[in-house]
């Protein structure tokens, strides 16, 4: 027994050191630096068996709001806390960079705003931002009306063909057509290019979703082989990504040209005063190119024009698509809508006053990007060493990080955090309904109302970053309110013709992310004509 026992202590000293042994070798090839926070050890199948942002769920709710994750020799700080969120995106803002994400896009994007540097992203930001001004807006209002109607007659007639042969609904997968839809109106909206991808295909068409489909991969692919030369020529997907940037490339290179040629230099104000009720080309390159004291070489337009058709078309498309998901297993709130919309809309076009009366289907939109935010993880990399701030959950001491540290604020835990959300996995529009405090000042419950600033939809100004679908600070989504009323007019205009159903159960629709959560096979939905217009 003695014998025994004393190999057993010897067994235990020497697993000790072991263990103590590979703490520290996994303490150094984690990144062991990064102040004392909870470590979660990743598993390489982690990264493959499902999308990434349900593990770092998992995690928070083990670990807590700030912690460590650890993949082999690489290393991650993961915040799901407001508090935290809201240091490094507004408080501290320039102390980060896009790290991890600018790699990724900056073959693609250029020196545009999102992957940018940060000299070139003062000069642009400040060009680009006035460009969203109120007359601009109102004019892309009646071009989401105009293309939301195309996207909304062509399933008419799919289904009065259907009608022709005895059936009464039709099957297809609607997030196909969402994707089309914000394309068309990407491509107006930005430089006046009608991909007119609802009704046709075309190589250009086709080049924009194949450099989508490589900016996915990139960023699903954690070996950057495309960064090594050779692999440009051997690997046949990156000679077809070449092959497909050269025909996007060269058809804003033409858009480009024609802008600069019939350019009429104008003071910014006068810009933005403009009767776009007339103006034959209301886009975004016009204001650019028209601009005065703003030379900017063709190259630096080039990638700003990428960067918000990428910017601008999936994301926008991966809203409608959670938005019906979520709809069609809610038939009442579906119903509710529709009433809503035959209430302040007739059959004519949706105006900005409309929208501003189309109050649940707004709330439908913010409420789809609390669950589905796109993209679900922001991503910064600290420039300098820095201490992040004691968040909301007794972690009040904060944790210091070195230089070069790679950070993913988690939208995806802060929108379902349990510790702000009732119900957080639950679909409730209602939540967001402005009501009056205990004072009788308006604002959206459960948040301050003093921050309400009568916005149409809640934000992140509102939530005190707890719910951040546009990010927050510097450089939060300057195509934030195009978006926002581009989804509620094109999903109040399907709803308002269209009851929808999903084909198969809500389980069959599996989920994949890349830059934005969709689905891996497509939105497969029945859409029967609405019988009971009010
Ligand atoms: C940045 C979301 C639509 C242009 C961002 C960011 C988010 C976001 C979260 C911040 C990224 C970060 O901090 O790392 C969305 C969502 C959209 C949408 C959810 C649709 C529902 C658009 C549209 C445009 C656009 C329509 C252009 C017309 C941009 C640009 C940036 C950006 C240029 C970079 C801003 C900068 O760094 O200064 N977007 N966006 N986005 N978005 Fe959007």
């Amino acid at each position: 027994r003695c014998q025994s026992t004393s190999t057993d202590e010897k067994k235990i000293k020497s697993r000790n050191v072991l263990d103590n042994a590979s703490n520290l070798l996994t303490n150094f090839l984690s990144g062991g630096s990064i102040g004392s926070m909870p470590v979660a050890e990743g598993a390489v199948s982690d990264l493959f068996g499902k999308p990434l942002f349900f593990s770092l769920y998992d995690w928070f709710i083990e670990h807590g709001s700030v912690y460590k994750l650890a993949f082999g020799p690489k290393a991650f700080v993961v915040v799901s806390d407001p508090i935290v969120a809201r240091y490094i995106l507004r408080e501290n803002a320039f102390s980060y960079d896009k790290g991890v994400l600018a790699d990724i896009l900056e073959p693609i994007m250029g020196k545009g705003l999102i992957p940018a540097d940060l000299d070139t992203w003062k000069q642009r930001r400040r060009v680009i931002a006035p460009g969203f001004h109120t007359l601009y807006l109102e004019a892309m209002v009646r071009m989401f009306g105009n293309c939301s109607e195309r996207s909304v007659s062509k399933l008419e007639k799919l289904l009065e063909a259907k009608h022709l042969q005895g059936g009464h609904e039709i099957e297809l997968d609607l997030e196909a057509e969402f994707s089309n839809l914000a394309l068309d109106i990407i491509g107006l909206g930005v430089f006046n290019y009608d991909f007119g991808s609802v009704t046709k295909e075309s190589p250009v068409i086709k080049a924009v979703y194949g450099t989508l489909f490589e900016a996915e991969h990139r960023s699903t692919f954690y070996i950057p082989y495309w960064k090594f030369p050779p692999a440009r020529w051997l690997v046949p997907r990156q000679r077809k990504f070449a092959k497909d940037l050269k025909i996007i490339n060269d058809c804003l290179d033409g858009l480009i040209k024609n802008a600069k040629e019939t350019r009429e230099e104008t003071d910014v104000e006068k810009l933005q005063q403009r009767d776009y009720s007339n103006l034959k080309d209301a886009s975004l390159l016009r204001f650019l190119v028209d601009m005065r004291g703003v030379d900017v070489d063709d190259r630096q337009l080039r990638d700003d024009l990428m960067t918000m058709l990428i910017a601008g078309h999936e994301t926008t498309a991966a809203v409608l698509t959670w938005a019906v998901f979520l709809l069609a297993q809610h038939p009442d709130k579906m119903k509710k809508a529709q009433a809503e919309i035959d209430a302040v809309v007739s059959q004519g076009a949706i105006t900005l006053d409309s929208l501003k009366k189309l109050e649940y289907v707004r709330l439908i939109i913010s409420e789809s990007l609390r669950l589905y935010p796109q993209p679900p993880l922001l991503i910064r990399r600290s420039l300098k060493p820095d201490t992040l701030p004691g968040g909301y959950n007794g972690d009040k001491d904060g944790h210091k990080i070195p230089a070069g540290t790679d950070i993913f604020i988690s939208v995806y835990n802060l929108h379902r955090s349990p510790y702000f959300w009732d119900n957080p996995n639950e679909f409730e529009p209602e939540r967001f309904l402005v009501q009056k405090d205990n004072n009788g000042i308006e604002g959206w419950a459960g948040f301050d109302p003093s921050r309400s600033l009568g916005a149409l939809y809640p934000n992140e100004v509102v939530s005190d970053f707890a719910f951040l679908p546009f990010g927050g600070g510097p450089r939060r989504c300057v195509g934030d309110q195009f978006a926002l009323m581009e989804s509620t007019i094109a999903l109040a205009m399907l709803l308002q013709k269209f009851d929808v159903e999903l084909k198969g159960s809500p389980d069959s629709v599996e989920l994949v992310t890349g830059a934005t959560i969709h689905t891996k096979n497509g939105l497969f939905c029945k859409l029967k004509k609405r019988s009971n217009i009010h």
